[in-house]
Parts: C-alpha cells; structure tokens; sequence
C-alpha cells in the first residue's frame, strides 16, 4: 500500500510572507520525522517562491488552482493567470483544481476545470481533483448523482486519469461538521468504481486530529486534504501522525 498524502490547503493564508515562512518552518521539521506519509503543503501562489527556497525533500509542494493554458513558451497573454509550466519551475508537484470554493466564488464551471486539468496533466503536474455535493444535494439523496457527474464533466475527454480525487462535501467545508466515516466510505468506493481501484481518493472537510486515522483506517481513503487545521502546526502535524 503507497502512502497516505496529507494536503495542506493554506487557502488565502496567511497574511503576511513572514508568517508564511514560519508556518511552513514549523510544519517542515515535524513532517520530515514522519516517514509513512506524504505531506504536501499548498500555500498561495505568491508565497510558493520563498517556501520553495525552504524546501527540503520530503515534502512536496503544490498550488490552489492554475490556468487553463499551458504555451509552450510558458506564458502568454494571460493577464493575472498562472500557467502550470511556472508552477512547476516553482518545485510544484500537485495542483488542486475544481476546489468547491473556486465553484462557487469564481463560478468555475465544470468545462473550467476540464480544461485546466487537460493543461495541468499535459505540464506535468498531479492532480487533486475536488468533487463533492452541496447541503441541499445531500438532503435530497443527490451525493452519488452529482458525484458521478462531476466526473464525467470534469474528466471529458481525458483517459486514463492518473490524478487523485479529493471528496470534499461542501457542507462539511470549514463548518466543524465531517462526513459520517461510514458515509464517506461509499463515495471512497463510488468514485474507485468510476475510476478504477488504483485512483488515490482522499477526504476533505472538517478534518482534524480527532477525525484524521478513520477516515484513511475504516473509510480506506488514501489521504486528507486539510484546510483549517492545516494552519496550526501542532494540529497538522498530529494529522499526519494519525494517518501514517
Ligand atoms: P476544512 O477545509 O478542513 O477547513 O474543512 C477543507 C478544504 O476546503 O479543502
């Protein structure tokens, strides 16, 4: 059995570069101790610079989002985008494309997203696709349904997808409320059945140190994006424990 990958989704955090780096200090002297997992650390992008001057092997790096181009020059004229091939110059591995929060905030549609994992698989880059149902969706029964298709929107015209896909209830987003393990575990299943039983899928929502080893020990997921609690080091790094 590979590793477990524990995401770290810094979101728009911290404010300043300073806190930045010794957020990452603290988390990297912890995480290098912990052989039996693979933590990666997505900051913003205007801290992956300095981070990545930090880096030491062993932890990865990777990015929130990127563009849907990928020139082959590298750049284009793109204002205000990222393109994947400037990631992974800045020692990005990952790339967390179709997170509910870009959904929702900058209407990323799914054909958005398609493409932009279309330009972040062709530079290089693995993938963490975000998928997950809303509140009401959830309600109604609805999680396989939009779930399966996700996928298919998503994942149009790309064989064999060799990124990993993080299930992320929005309604369990930042909210305190996690996904039933025993829930969590059918999606898990679902979404090997759709994609194949070699398909890394991870949790994410509302994980903590408390949550952390049952959601890869009895819901079998292969890993954790974590956002809030990927901000205090002492919990993140306990997060980690619990998954190796
Ligand atoms: P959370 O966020 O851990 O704060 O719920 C997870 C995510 O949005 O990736």
């Amino acid at each position: 059995m590979s590793k477990p990958i524990i995401v770290a989704n810094w979101k728009c955090n911290p404010a300043t570069q300073k806190e930045a780096e010794l957020l990452f200090n603290s988390v990297k002297k912890g995480a290098l101790k912990i052989k039996k997992a693979e933590a990666v650390i997505c900051p913003p992008f205007i801290y992956l610079g300095t981070i990545y001057k930090r880096q030491a092997t062993g932890i990865k790096l990777g990015a929130q989002n990127c563009f849907w181009e990928n020139p082959p020059t590298g750049g284009g004229a793109f204002t205000g985008e990222i393109s994947p091939r400037m990631l992974r110059d800045l020692g990005c591995s990952y790339v967390i494309l179709g997170h509910s929060e870009r959904r929702r905030y900058q209407r990323e549609s799914d054909r958005d997203i398609n493409k932009k994992l279309i330009a972040a698989l062709k530079g290089g880059l693995k993938v963490i696709l975000c998928v997950g149902e809303n509140e009401s969706e959830n309600k109604k029964g609805k999680t396989f349904e939009v779930i399966k298709n996700q996928l298919k929107k998503d994942l149009k015209l790309i064989s064999n997808f060799n990124g990993s896909v993080a299930y992320e209830p929005v309604w369990a987003i930042g909210t305190g409320k996690s996904c039933r393990v025993q829930d969590a575990k059918k999606v898990n299943t679902f979404i090997k059945k759709i994609l194949g039983k070699k398909t890394p899928v991870l949790y994410g929502g509302s994980v903590n140190s408390q949550n952390a080893g049952d959601y890869i020990k009895n819901a079998g997921f292969n890993g954790l994006l974590v956002g809030g609690a990927s901000l205090k080091p002492k919990e993140f790094l306990e997060i980690i424990k619990k998954a190796a």
